[in-house]
């Protein structure tokens, strides 16, 4: 791994902006109908409030950040994504960050054209996770309106429109077996991804126990079982792709309070601090057990670092972090 892309760990700040969505994945707590969702409970930042995420993320080093949000296609959703992107590159412009931070985009699944749009405004990364490329499985765990083709089919989008791709999987799902995740990772490699976030599939908070058991999405295994399989699937993927980024994900932390750490030293080398601001992220809570509820963002900002840190990971400052495998496509700030 040190070969492939060094002991520095990148960061980028995560800012959650809003938890309106669209979709419906039956294991996901900010689904468009999630009984444990009350309306007053969905938002969407402000512009102003990105905007001072990202400054935040600027001051601290952090050289990118990654903007998710549930999955919305509306043009007035969409235009107002392109806004934040052109501010933020012309406002986070420093000595240090002359093209200003790096941003990776996870707002779901897109049309072509938009994921040209978004990416003329700025973003240049990409993140759509597969979920599991068993068919059977991805059937179970989405209504019949959402379509694994259709997933491949935007992740080949993303590609085509220029920006260095992300995807992953969850890992522990009901009825998977490890052959499923290794066909996971020929998956990795046949898209090209240049960048890979996976964590453990954790209990949904997004229906009620009763049809989370009629459905069989119960996880079946414990959920150290599911870390340690977590962590094998990073190995893994380190060893068989290489170059790539790898992130040490939230979901790790919520099964083990060193979860992200165990992540970094199975192979992973992105850590992504969580800057939603305190007062938003009980809404953001997209399975039981997520863990930094309660926290600010300038808690996050100090804490994530310092865990690299404590298992003796130097923190790149003020870089971009792209992976060596995007190549000539790789832009440093
Ligand atoms: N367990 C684990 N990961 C989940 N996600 C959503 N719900 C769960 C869950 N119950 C992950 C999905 C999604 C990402 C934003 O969060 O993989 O792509």
């Amino acid at each position: 791994m040190r070969r492939a892309v060094g002991s520095a760990v990148s960061l980028r700040g995560l800012l959650e902006f809003s938890n309106i969505c669209s979709c419906d994945c039956y294991y996901c707590g900010i689904r468009k109908s999630a009984p444990s969702l009350a309306p007053e409970s969905r938002f969407t930042l402000t512009e102003d409030e990105i905007l001072r995420a990202a400054g935040q993320c600027r001051d601290a080093g952090f050289g990118s950040m990654t903007l998710q949000s549930g999955e919305r296609t509306d043009e007035h959703f969409i235009r107002f994504v392109e806004g934040v992107l052109r501010r933020i590159k012309r406002e986070t412009r420093t000595s240090a960050l002359p093209r200003g931070l790096g941003i990776t985009l996870c707002i779901g699944e897109q049309s072509r054209e938009v994921y040209r749009r978004l990416y003329e405004a700025g973003a240049h990364r990409y993140l759509l996770r597969v979920e599991t490329t068993r068919e059977e499985l991805f059937r179970r765990l989405h209504p019949p309106t959402q379509r694994l083709e259709a997933r491949i089919k935007a992740l080949e989008a993303i590609k085509e429109s220029g920006y260095q791709l992300g995807t992953g999987v969850m890992i522990g799902i009901p009825g998977q077996t490890t052959d499923d995740l290794a066909g996971d990772i020929e998956f990795f490699r046949e898209i090209d991804a240049d960048m890979i976030g996976m964590g453990p599939y954790l209990e949904s908070c997004g229906l009620p126990d009763e049809e989370l058991a009629s459905r069989r999405i119960v996880p079946e295994t414990d959920r150290g079982e599911r870390l340690t399989l977590s962590l094998r699937m990073i190995a893994a993927v380190r060893i068989a792709l290489e170059d790539v980024n790898i992130a040490a994900t939230t979901a790790l932390q919520a099964i083990s309070p060193t979860g992200r750490e165990a992540g970094l030293s199975y192979g992973a080398n992105v850590l992504m601090p969580i800057v939603t601001p305190g007062q938003r992220r009980s809404g953001y809570q997209l399975y039981r057990g997520k863990p930094c509820l309660d926290e600010e963002s300038e808690a996050c900002s100090s804490c994530t670092p310092a865990r690299a840190a404590r298992i003796g990971r130097p923190v790149t400052v003020n870089g971009w972090g792209d992976a060596p495998h995007a190549g000539v496509r790789s832009v440093s700030a």
